[in-house]
């Protein structure tokens, strides 16, 4: 623990962002073929009440006071992966791009909710499946895409999102993927440094109808390759959450939680340089019907 400003200069600043559930209520009777009814209504009942995507545009402001240069946002754009869902996700990333920020974004249970918009992997018709030209493997394709920060630092993402029951939301980290992300970090020159995005924890105390199956052999890959995978971000619990689990020889943890959610609404400000990285969290209080984001925790991690 330290304090935020650091005497040393910052390699980048990137904010995360998760589970923002974009959403449009459909009332075509096809959806009753599908598990988008059940997601509809969600949608009626909860969902409205819960979120507020739109109240996102907040962020912008604040993302050029901190000198953000990059946003990460690791999945559920949407709530049923309807094409309309991902387009309104799509404008506000738009937004941001207006804005000169660049963005990195995988998909979550959300956005490859039900078993057709799985099947056609619709998020990579709103999204970039690839984060650059040159890389590797695409996340539509193989699960798993890479690219350079600068810096002697790396992002790499995974696609762990499955199409599931009505009643599970499970993801997998399947021994396919296991092996691309193997041979991804054997890549990576030595001393530089990785960023991992996923939607799902590595971990779960909660219902297994919930968690990424095989997460015990993403934990132990990380154990392998705990020298270079220093940062692993994830969402898909809704509950902010920071961690070093260095000691465990395991990455320092970031969840960022729900950030269009209208009770509990949070974000990660962090910057790396090259002694360490620090944390910002963000939540969303809503005074007198205004909303506005506090700073409510400040770590630092040295290196
Ligand atoms: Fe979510
Ligand atoms: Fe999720």
């Amino acid at each position: 623990m330290g304090p935020m400003q650091t005497p040393h200069k910052p390699l980048f600043r990137f904010a995360h962002i998760s589970d923002l559930h974009f959403s449009k209520l459909q009332w075509s009777p096809s959806q009753f073929f599908s598990k988008r009814w059940l997601g509809n209504l969600n949608v009626c009942c909860v969902r409205k009440a819960m979120y507020d995507p739109e109240g996102l545009t907040t962020l912008f402001p604040l993302f050029h006071e901190h000198k953000v240069d990059t946003v990460l946002i690791t999945g559920d754009l949407s709530s049923t992966s309807h094409p309309d869902e991902f387009a309104l996700a799509k404008q506000f990333i738009e937004g941001l791009r207006e804005e000169k920020f660049q963005i990195f974004t995988l998909p979550g249970n959300h956005d490859h909710y039900t078993k057709a918009a799985y099947r056609d992997k619709v998020f990579y018709d709103f999204f970039p499946s690839r984060y650059e030209e040159k890389a590797e493997f695409t996340l539509k394709n193989e699960g798993i895409t890479t690219t350079s920060l600068g810096n002697h630092w790396w992002l790499c993402a995974l696609d762990t999102a499955l199409a599931t029951s009505l009643i599970s939301s499970q993801g997998f980290f399947s021994s396919e993927l296991e092996a691309r992300l193997e041979s991804t970090l054997k890549k990576i020159p030595e001393g530089d440094r990785v960023i991992l995005l996923n939607h799902f924890p590595f971990f779960s105390n909660e219902s297994s109808r919930k968690e990424l199956l095989r997460k015990e052999a993403l934990r132990a890959l990380l154990e392998r390759f705990s020298p270079i995978v220093k940062l692993f971000l994830h969402g898909h619990t809704h509950r902010h959450c920071i961690a070093d689990l260095r000691n465990s020889s395991l990455p320092i943890i970031l969840d960022s939680g729900s950030t269009s959610s209208k009770k509990e609404g949070s974000w990660n400000l962090v910057e790396i340089s090259s002694q360490g990285c620090s944390v910002e969290a963000f939540k969303n209080s809503t005074e007198e019907g205004c909303s506005s984001w506090k700073s409510f925790s400040k770590s630092f991690f040295h290196w």
